[in-house]
């Protein structure tokens, strides 16, 4: 059968956490292909809020087998707390969960260097989730990484100690003298010992020639994509649709649908060219009435209006089959909605491209009307709002894609489906 993907299309946080749970039980199995613990992925069931952060988001269907992909930094303390987490919560992770042999580990020192880069880089800074992703990604391309397979390995203390030890003498190098904090590292990666520990890509071709399905559950958001994203500042995996092949083992030729989902306005979290932004009292109304404060780290989020040229980017490097606009109850009360349809350059040229230089485009925008109901109760696309209703049948139109599905709030049941997927 086929691989499903599905990617965020801005800066990551559209959604993704709740539209994997949401379709995870049309599935066999629900892989995450990279990125790793500075991704954070809400999904809230009956009311209970559960923030993932290295775990797939089908973990709450006992039935799914969920995978932690090759493409994925893992960082063993994180994956401990989050385990613990979901036990305490009744759910059972531990028959249904698959841990690539070939995914990265991130240890302490990377974290410190993370750190350290980001301190050096002063008003330069990404904005990263300090998380470790950049040093570990980059280690792992230096040909030095550790991986999850190897602390099954007699030889993983030696070869741990020369990693930390050339760590160490780069922070003391640039100016930083501290030891890590390793106990808890250590104690968590004698937890994963308990876990299935695999080659995932023989599973999931095996899955995929037994007839299976897969949904492959992007992190972070194609505008942070480490090759099509604002570079430098992006995270340091491809976010993008062929890293679901790379990330997984998997061919391209097994891909089916590749949803892209995006929000009804735009955030982002951390530094970088983001032309729609608001400053004004709008951005905080958007901020607050989406409550949008990071899942990971808690930074409020950037807010802005939606940026036409650049999902239409996102979906023409993803080839996206389907949208699903998240968010859209966030708008209500709002007189009226902009929407960036092209950018104006430096050189006065008028342009519906993402340039090279993103932050140097300057916006126009279209006037829509807004819509004062709420409509977070509302389950059918009928009952809502003329102006909500128009608003979607113009961006299907301008980005000549479907949007199927339309979320509402953030409850699984707070969706409205627009045109069947699964028939
Ligand atoms: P992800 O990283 O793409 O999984 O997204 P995050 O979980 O970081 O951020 C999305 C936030 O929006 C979470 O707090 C979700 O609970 C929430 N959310 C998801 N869909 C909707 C929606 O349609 N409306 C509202 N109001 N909130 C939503
Ligand atoms: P999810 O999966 C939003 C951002 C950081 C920073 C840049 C680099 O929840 O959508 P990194 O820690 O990767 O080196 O940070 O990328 N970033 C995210 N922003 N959602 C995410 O994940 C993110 N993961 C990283 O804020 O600007
Ligand atoms: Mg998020």
């Amino acid at each position: 059968m086929k691989t499903d993907v599905l990617l965020g299309l801005q800066w990551g946080d559209e959604g993704k956490g709740k539209i994997v749970d949401y379709l995870a039980n049309k599935y066999e199995v629900v892989a995450r292909f990279q990125g790793g613990p500075n991704a954070g992925h809400t999904i809230i069931i009956d009311g209970k809020k559960f923030i993932l952060h290295q775990i797939p988001s089908g973990i709450f269907r006992k039935e799914i087998m969920n995978i932690i992909g090759n493409g994925v930094v893992l960082d063993p303390i994180t994956f401990k707390k989050e385990i613990e987490k979901l036990e305490a919560a009744g759910i059972e992770p531990r028959d249904n969960l698959f841990i690539s042999q070939r995914a990265q580990l991130i240890l302490p020192t990377h974290r410190m260097l993370d750190q350290a880069w980001e301190t050096l880089k002063g008003k330069n800074k990404i904005g990263s989730t300090l998380k470790g992703i950049g040093p570990t990604y980059q280690d792992k391309i230096a040909r030095l990484g550790l991986r999850v397979g190897d602390i099954l390995d007699a030889s993983f203390q030696q070869k741990y100690e020369a990693l930390k030890a050339s760590h160490l003498k780069h922070l003391s190098d640039i100016g930083f003298a501290d030891e890590p904090d390793e106990s808890p590292f250590f104690e968590a990666v004698e937890f994963m010992k308990q876990f299935t520990i695999t080659e995932t890509e023989y599973l999931l071709n095996d899955q995929l020639n037994k007839g299976s399905k897969i949904l492959a559950e992007g992190a972070q958001g194609s505008l942070l994509d480490i090759d099509f994203g604002s570079y430098p500042f992006v995270t340091s995996s491809n976010t993008t649709v062929a890293g679901a092949c790379a990330g997984l083992g998997i061919p391209p030729n097994t891909i089916g649908e590749v949803f892209g989902i995006f929000k009804a306005y735009c955030t982002r979290v951390g530094s970088g060219p983001f032309p729609t932004e608001l400053f004004d009292e709008t951005g905080e109304k958007i901020r607050k009435s989406g409550a949008e404060f990071g899942a990971t780290t808690g930074r409020p989020r950037r807010c802005g209006w939606l940026d036409l040229p650049a999902l239409k980017y996102a979906i023409m490097v993803n080839g996206i089959s389907r949208l699903f606009m998240m968010k859209a109850d966030v708008l209500s009360g709002f007189d009226k909605i902009l929407v960036a349809t092209s950018y104006k350059l430096q050189d006065g040229t008028i342009t519906d491209r993402v340039p090279f230089d993103h932050h140097l485009a300057t916006p126009i925008y279209k006037e829509l009307p807004g819509w004062d109901i709420p409509i977070d109760e509302m389950t059918d696309e009928s009952s809502l709002p003329v102006e909500l209703r128009d608003y979607v049948n113009y961006l299907e139109q301008e980005l000549a894609t479907p949007i199927t599905v339309l979320s509402v709030g953030p409850d699984r049941s707070q969706t409205i489906i627009r045109e069947e997927i699964f028939v």
